[in-house]
């Protein structure tokens, strides 16, 4: 007899596509990210260390994040936390842009390049231009030894293990882990964080991989929404989503995972702009995704979901588990664990991921491999 050998199956371990696969990986993949760095409530950021010496960061008194796609939205959660927790002011750029800018940058510029493949051209273009302008430059990339690394005075590494699928998924809450680290150091650093919160900060940051763990968990129960859910937005034509805070960049990574994956149109933006224009395209065939997870805006995003509930849209939360009241305002809701606000955006990010790749299985897309993207645009 022989036996029927598939090495992509394998590699696929058992999983129908790579991206499933990786997003059941993320718990794994965020504690490896903490690894080495988060220990029983105390950072570790040696890579750090090197820049820190050579006086660098003391003349720091400004940030600027540069990236493109899914790692510019875990930029602008970096943007969030940094001038929060660091009292820094972080400008975040898509590379495109910045490097036609004539950007203000100089050696009291923070330039942290994200880019998880480590070769995308037009990051790698405004890395150099901000080097040349004699900005110190952090790159956070998953590729060892890749070109940003080159061009970097330190490299914080994602340490998400290799991601196959083009959209990226445990990349992105990883990256979004480094940004966290970068922002608690430099919190420590200038005095602006107290210890007695960052540790608090790391232990939530800790409890992390085990709650995404719960999420995928439950999101392979028999009755779990979000597959059924996904099938209902199949023949749709556009999705909107909203969120305010750190839930606008989630929103804008939820509405891009769908339009990668399942090419249904779908836009991301600010809640509170909802009525300047997108309210306009809502009706019954045009839902509504809301970031709703338990933060300091919660109560305007809810307003923002009545607002759309009046117009017959069907809306959609994500929300932090115990909050029954949002029933009253959304069809469906899903589901994620209580943390900090700061760190909702890995867990809000779950079930958008899974919503997308089940809404492309359901329309027959090619999830791995979607039509006229590539993992790493190496050209300009
Ligand atoms: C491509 C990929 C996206 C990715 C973007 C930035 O467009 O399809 O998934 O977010 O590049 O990639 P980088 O490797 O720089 O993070």
């Amino acid at each position: 007899t022989t036996v029927e050998w598939d090495a992509e199956a394998a590699e696929k371990g058992g999983y129908p596509h790579f991206m499933l696969k990786e997003i059941y990986e993320q718990p794994e993949a965020f504690q490896r990210s903490l690894l080495g760095r988060v220990r029983a409530g105390q950072l570790y950021l040696s890579e750090l260390e090197a820049l820190q010496r050579s006086g660098a960061l003391e003349k720091v008194r400004r940030m600027i994040i540069v990236a493109c796609g899914t790692s510019y939205h875990a930029g602008l959660v970096g943007k969030y936390v940094i001038e929060r927790w660091a009292r820094l002011p972080v400008e975040v750029i898509t590379a495109g842009e910045f490097r036609y800018a004539d950007p203000l940058v100089g050696p009291d510029t923070l330039c942290v390049a994200v880019t998880q493949s480590g070769e995308t051209a037009d990051v790698l273009v405004s890395t150099r231009q901000a080097r040349e302008q004699g900005a110190p430059v952090v790159a956070i990339t998953n590729v060892v030894a890749s070109a940003v690394t080159r061009l970097a005075d330190a490299v914080l590494y994602i340490q998400a293990g290799p991601e196959i699928c083009v959209v990226a998924t445990k990349t992105f809450i990883a990256t979004l882990a480094q940004l966290y680290l970068l922002g608690l150091f430099l919190g420590l650093q200038r005095g602006t964080l107290h210890p007695e919160r960052a540790a608090e900060i790391l232990q939530a940051l800790e409890q992390l991989p085990a709650q995404i763990q719960r999420i995928l968990d439950r999101a392979a129960a028999a009755d779990d929404p979000i597959a059924p859910l996904a099938r209902e937005l199949a023949p749709l034509h556009s999705v909107m989503f909203i969120g305010r805070g750190v839930g606008y960049p989630t929103a804008l990574e939820g509405a891009l995972k769908l339009k990668e994956v399942s090419y249904i149109h779908a836009e991301g933006f600010p809640a509170g702009e909802l009525k300047h224009g997108s309210i306009a395209l809502l009706d019954p065939q045009t839902p509504l995704v809301a970031i709703a997870t338990a933060s300091h805006v919660y109560e305007k995003v809810v307003s923002n979901m009545q607002q759309v509930r009046a117009r017959d849209a069907r809306v959609i939360a994500v929300a932090t588990e115990g909050d029954e009241a949002i029933r009253e305002h959304a069809d469906v809701v899903l589901y994620v664990p209580p943390t900090l606000e700061e760190l909702s955006p890995v867990l809000a990010a779950i079930p958008l991921q899974l919503l997308a790749y089940h809404a492309a299985v359901a329309r027959g897309c090619n999830v791995d491999q979607p039509r006229n993207l590539a993992k790493s645009v190496t050209v300009e």
